[in-house]
């Protein structure tokens, strides 16, 4: 299938509703400039994540997997006067770029980037009584996903948005005799999301700008 359309049509909603200042743009060219990887968020997903901020009145924000802050400044600018972001990242040098964006983006009193590997920074932040968060975003490798999601469930309360990028893979999850464990990854994480009754969710496909993917989303239900 042609996906030029998708593309044109990501760059449509971009300029009505999507648009990237010169601190996003910036940002961007931080991760060529540093050699890392052009895997974050598009522009329209970033404003997917501050509507479903919006909706969610969210004031407290965790991330995992924060490479250059991109995600993070969006979902920054989403937060209201007292909000606080608290994102992950295992590399030191992908931190240090995001810290160096973050600050230029004015933010640096609200967001902390912690470094360390998210398996063993996560139990730490429950045994510390950290959280319960309003919404928490999935963006960190994708072997994990399924702990994440479980630690993740810990960290929230009734109502908390928890989403989690990257679980379609181009339509990957469909084969289940992938061998690449990323696929693999989010496969196990779709069947546990779908097995977990203490929540709603679902995935929506994500076209545009960036390969082909899913994002899943899933809120936790309140007691009734
Ligand atoms: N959310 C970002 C993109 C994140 S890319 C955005 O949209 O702008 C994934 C990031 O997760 C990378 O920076 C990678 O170094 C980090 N990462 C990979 N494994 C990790 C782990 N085990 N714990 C924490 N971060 C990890
Ligand atoms: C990859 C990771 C991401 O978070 C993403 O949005 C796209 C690609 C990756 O590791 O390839
Ligand atoms: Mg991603």
């Amino acid at each position: 299938m042609d996906k030029d359309i998708f593309k044109k049509v990501d760059e449509y909603i971009g300029d009505l509703l999507g648009q990237e200042d010169e601190v996003l743009k910036n940002t961007i060219q931080s991760l060529d400039q540093a050699g890392m990887p052009q895997i974050s968020v598009s522009a329209n997903q970033g404003k997917f994540l501050q509507v479903l901020m919006a909706l969610g009145n969210v004031k407290t924000v965790l991330e995992l997997g924060t490479l250059g802050g991109y995600s993070t400044i969006w979902l920054a600018r989403a937060l209201p006067e007292d909000g606080k972001i608290i994102t992950l990242e295992i590399d030191e040098h992908h931190a240090e770029v995001a810290r160096r964006n973050i600050a230029k983006a004015g933010f640096s009193d609200k967001v902390k980037v912690r470094v360390g590997k998210a398996l063993d920074l996560l139990p730490q932040m429950e045994a510390d009584g950290e959280g319960p968060f309003d919404m928490i975003f999935v963006d960190a490798d994708k072997p994990p996903y399924a702990e994440y999601f479980k630690h993740a469930l810990a960290l929230s309360r009734p109502g908390t948005l928890i989403i989690c990028d990257n679980v379609i893979r181009e339509g990957k999850v469909l084969d289940a005799e992938s061998t690449d464990e990323r696929v693999q990854g989010v496969q196990r994480f779709n069947q546990l999301l779908a097995n977990t009754l203490q929540v709603t969710a679902t995935i929506l496909q994500t076209v545009g700008a960036k390969d082909y993917d899913g994002m899943a989303i899933a809120v936790v239900n309140r007691a009734n």
